[in-house]
């Protein structure tokens, strides 16, 4: 059987892994205009099945492009949306309507009586009506003739959650948690995302005649996984696609991580056994066989399919040896890079010592979450070590904070006996106080509590950071100005960011930095970043500094790095991981899973233990970046 046959008995579902989620967005865009062009020419419309969220906005940005720059005209197609918050009216900023005018229709030539989204606010008496008139709208229109579709992390398509049955129509759902929670930024806060929401059933998407799923960065990764190659199943409503005549993914590299053909390629076909690829087929083989790496016999290796491995590699006593030695090289308690000693087998050189270390953190908490004992200790070690925070972070900071900053100025205002040298901090705190109550839940932040959210955080972050032994004068405010002007979702970058970001680059040339953001979703706030940050070392190329910096990934928000992906292990001791808790309890605002870091520096541990490594108390971990 050739490669693909193979793969293809995995999956499913046709699956296009593209290099990054501009290229898919290119590509579809294409197809879409290929169609609306082909029926404008027959005097015939064209029915799209819209999405929101984060991952259909390169497309849409695309088509937005295609209108301007090469003249394509919308005045043919009719649009409906899968899904709207229920509660929630058009000109609410994070309903849906408000969502696709400002991210597509605004900019296009659409006629306004042909764009259909389900009402978020029909009373609830109508809900059933109203999701019946939907349906037959659709059918009325002549069915969906492409659909767009994301993908949720309980593998919802629409807001079809676990439990939607195949035949499922439009209706009114509860949405699950997860999905909440993942909502929870967008909302300033899990309490308020909308219960409820009005969805297309999964037999609704299924009735269309072609449908797109499309999904971005390593998040999405183990729910494309099980929609293309597990079973059918209401427990993830996107595996109702494998039995569409015409639905396929088209997914990027950071998405596609669990795949068969990505993640255990040896089970597809031949393999190309690069020192990367042999140590996942070591590991995985290890943590199959429940054996630490010099433990595993030839025999392991031929029933698992990895005789090619062996017969190119082996045998398994020389093969084990050299990965072992390759995983223990990862572990150093020098991530600087250790004075004095051979470097030849330590993640980093040793020279020149000290280094000025820069750590990028695209807002405040992501590199003391990740890497917050290594911080400590490339200080320790005598490092001139500088966290810099690319952006406030003022939109994760709930209302509650502002208010309780405010209500406690003004208290002190009537505490203290100078009262009326207060005044000003009274006035201030006064208008902080009417303009939350102004704006009410769910309105924009208005410049003024922007600016006070970012400086709760800032406070946060320097008090962290102290506890990380990186003193005040150590840690700069980036401040970049796309997160300034924008919305969870709809960031959008320009020469500014790339600018400020590379004049301090310049004015620090660093020896070592540490960056995140590479697997994320693109529109996440780590992965503009991440993009910024490789735009303005690119830019920079050529000067000395920069072409000899070395570069360490960490991962935030996103999966941990799996072993075999590790280039540099820190261990830590329980001291240390309980210094580091201290420091992570600094932050009023961290979500569960960034709470959660201690325990998953502790799985890295235990990981390295299972491989046969020694037994640490907690490990972080980076990936080198290969130079940009
Ligand atoms: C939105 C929708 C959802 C999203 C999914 C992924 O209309 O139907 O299924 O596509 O929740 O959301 P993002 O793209 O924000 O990751």
């Amino acid at each position: 059987m050739s490669r693909r046959t193979l793969a293809e008995s995995y999956e499913k579902i046709p699956t296009h892994i593209f290099p990054n989620s501009g290229a898919a967005a290119k590509a579809l865009a294409a197809e879409v205009k290929a169609l609306i062009e082909e029926r404008a020419k027959e005097g015939k419309n064209v029915v799209l099945g819209m999405a929101t969220g984060s991952t259909p906005v390169p497309f849409y940005r695309e088509l937005i492009r295609l209108h301007k720059e090469e003249g394509l005209s919308f005045k043919n197609v009719i649009t409906f949306n899968l899904d709207e918050y229920y509660g929630l009216t058009g000109d609410h900023p994070e309903s849906y309507a408000c969502f696709m005018r400002e991210q597509i229709f605004d900019h296009i030539d659409i006629p306004k009586a042909n764009i259909n989204i389900p009402s978020g606010t029909v009373p609830g008496d109508q809900v059933f009506a109203h999701c019946r008139e939907y349906e037959e709208k659709i059918d009325a229109a002549g069915g969906i003739d492409f659909q767009i579709l994301g993908i949720g992390r309980t593998g919802h398509i629409g807001f079809n959650e676990p439990g939607s049955s195949r035949d499922s129509l439009t209706r009114r759902i509860t949405l699950d948690r997860v999905t909440r929670q993942d909502a929870a930024a967008d909302f300033r806060g899990e309490e308020n995302v909308p219960h409820f929401a009005i969805t297309m059933g999964v037999g609704t998407i299924l009735r269309g005649k072609k449908l797109v799923l499309m999904a971005w960065g390593e998040n999405k990764a183990e729910m494309v996984a099980k929609a293309v190659e597990g079973p059918v199943t209401e427990a993830i409503s996107a595996s109702f696609l494998q039995d569409h005549p015409d639905a396929r993914f088209c997914i990027d590299e950071g998405a596609s991580r669990e795949l068969t053909r990505v993640k255990l390629p040896w089970l597809v076909g031949p393999v190309s056994w690069t020192p990367r690829e042999t140590r996942r087929a070591v590991c995985w083989q290890a943590f199959k066989t429940n054996r630490p790496v010099l433990k595993l016999t030839d025999e392991h290796y031929n029933e698992h399919g990895l005789s090619d491995l062996l017969s190119e590699q082996g045998p398994a006593y020389q093969l084990n040896i050299r990965i072992f030695n390759q995983l223990q090289h990862t572990i150093t308690g020098w991530p600087g890079g250790k004075p004095n000693e051979d470097d030849t087998y330590r993640p980093e050189r040793a020279t020149p010592y000290p280094k000025r270390v820069l750590v990028f953190s695209p807002e405040p908490q992501d590199a003391i979450v990740a890497m917050g004992s290594t911080i400590e200790r490339l200080v320790e070690q005598g490092h001139d070590v500088r966290i810099v925070a690319l952006t406030s972070g003022s939109l994760r900071i709930s209302d509650s904070e502002a208010d309780k900053f405010a209500g406690t100025l003004q208290e002190l205002a009537g505490v203290v006996e100078d009262s009326p040298a207060w005044q000003s901090q009274v006035a201030y705190a006064r208008e902080v106080l009417k303009q939350l109550e102004d704006k009410g839940e769910f309105g924009e932040d208005t410049p003024m509590l922007r600016q006070l959210k970012g400086l709760i955080l800032r406070g946060e972050l320097r008090d962290a950071a102290h506890a990380c032994n990186v003193g005040t004068d150590h840690v700069t405010f980036l401040g970049l100005p796309f997160y300034e002007q924008g919305r969870y979702r709809r960031f959008k970058s320009t020469e500014a960011d790339i600018e400020a970001l590379t004049s301090l680059l310049r004015e620090h040339k660093p020896h070592q930095i540490y960056a995140t953001g590479d697997a994320a979703d693109p529109s996440s706030v780590s992965g503009i970043c991440f993009k910024l940050l490789e735009s303005s070392l690119k830019a920079c190329h050529k000067e000395e500094w920069a072409g000899s910096a070395s570069l360490w990934l960490y991962r935030g928000k996103e999966k941990p790095l799996a072993a075999h992906e590790i280039d540099m292990a820190v261990p830590l001791s329980p001291m240390q991981l309980e210094r580091k808790a201290r420091a992570l309890s600094r932050y009023g605002s961290l979500s569960s899973l960034e709470l959660s870091s201690p325990e998953s520096n502790r799985q890295n541990a235990s990981h390295y233990d299972a491989l046969g490594l020694a037994e640490y108390e907690a490990i972080e971990t980076f990936q080198r970046w290969s130079r940009v």
